[in-house]
């Protein structure tokens, strides 16, 4: 049995689908069961990953998790790696994030500490694991959707700044490998998952222009202006800021591009514009 936590979320829908469709047997975790729309071929359990009295039923009997703490920390990440030893989970798959380096720079990073601490903890059960470290994901580009309907103009801190977004299919393929393994050749490795190609935020948004058949542009508003305007109870003003300052650090730079996928799934990366064909609705 694997667990898949964040099931409704990116990687999470893609990911349930890809091991169902490898005939494993899946158990998908979500808060709300009733508006999850997740396949009737898994067990779908309620639970929340900060709510340790959930944890228990939601692990028992499985082998393997894949852990996405969207909702997380070291805190939190500590008391679902407890509850999976706990459960005699023999193996974690760990969503992380391209942030981490573990590199000094990472004590400047806010994004690199939030990971690196989870990694930490996932390495101190003792437990097998894999980290699966994902660069910019393409579906951060349905923070734009809504302008884009509503005129084509996107506004943002930093047009210029660079990432090599990845499509969520290529993450859910990069951990599915990592949780059916059968070889043990994915254990202990870190995978930096990245997409094809650096491209900066103008280049997407005008991918996404080219692939609507509809003209788009970006208009740069300030750092303040877009935290005030974006902040949401989950996402409040000073996170937004630390990332637009992660952003401004990436203008005029090229965004490191990995072979994993090819080399972990022996398919080559999705391009962001096979993810903006796939999601064109959302933009028209
Ligand atoms: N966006 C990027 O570019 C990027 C890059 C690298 C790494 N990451 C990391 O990827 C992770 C996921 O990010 P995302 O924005 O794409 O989100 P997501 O995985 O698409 O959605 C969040 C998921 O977390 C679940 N969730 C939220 N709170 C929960 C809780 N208390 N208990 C159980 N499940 C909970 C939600 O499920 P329910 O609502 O169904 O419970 C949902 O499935 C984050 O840790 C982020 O730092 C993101």
């Amino acid at each position: 049995m694997i667990v898949v936590t964040g099931a409704t979320g990116n990687i999470g829908r893609s990911l349930v689908d890809h091991l169902l469709a490898e005939g494993a047997a899946v158990r998908a975790l979500t808060r709300d069961p009733e508006r999850a729309g997740l396949p009737a071929e898994a067990e779908t359990v309620r639970a929340d990953l900060t709510d340790p009295a959930s944890l228990g039923p939601a692990l028992h009997g499985a082998d393997a998790l894949f852990l996405n703490l969207a909702a997380g920390g070291g805190d939190a990440a500590r008391t679902v790696v407890d509850a999976a030893v706990k459960a005699g989970v023999r193996r974690i798959v760990l969503n992380s994030s391209i942030a981490v380096s573990e590199g000094p720079q990472d004590a400047d990073n806010f994004l690199a500490r939030m990971h690196g601490a989870v990694e930490d903890a996932v390495r101190a059960s003792g437990l097998e694991w894999t980290f699966v470290r994902g660069g910019a994901y393409a579906a951060n580009a349905l923070q734009w959707a809504e302008e884009i309907r509503e005129g084509g103009v996107v506004r943002d801190p930093h047009p210029g700044a660079a990432t090599s977004p990845v499509h969520e299919d290529d993450l859910a393929a990069v951990a599915g490998a990592a949780l059916l393994d059968t070889t043990g050749a994915h254990a202990g490795q870190a995978y930096v998952v990245t997409g094809p190609a650096s491209l900066t935020r103008e280049d997407q948004v005008a991918t996404i222009g080219r692939v609507i058949g509809r003209p788009t542009r970006v208009e740069t508003i300030p750092e303040e202006q877009a935290a005030e305007e974006r902040a949401t109870p989950g996402v409040p003003k000073e996170v937004l800021l630390q990332l637009f300052r992660l952003f401004a650090t990436a203008v005029g730079t090229t965004a490191p591009v990995t072979d994993t996928v090819e080399r972990v799934t022996g398919r080559p990366a999705r391009t962001f514009e096979q993810w903006v064909e796939g999601h064109a609705a959302d933009f028209r």
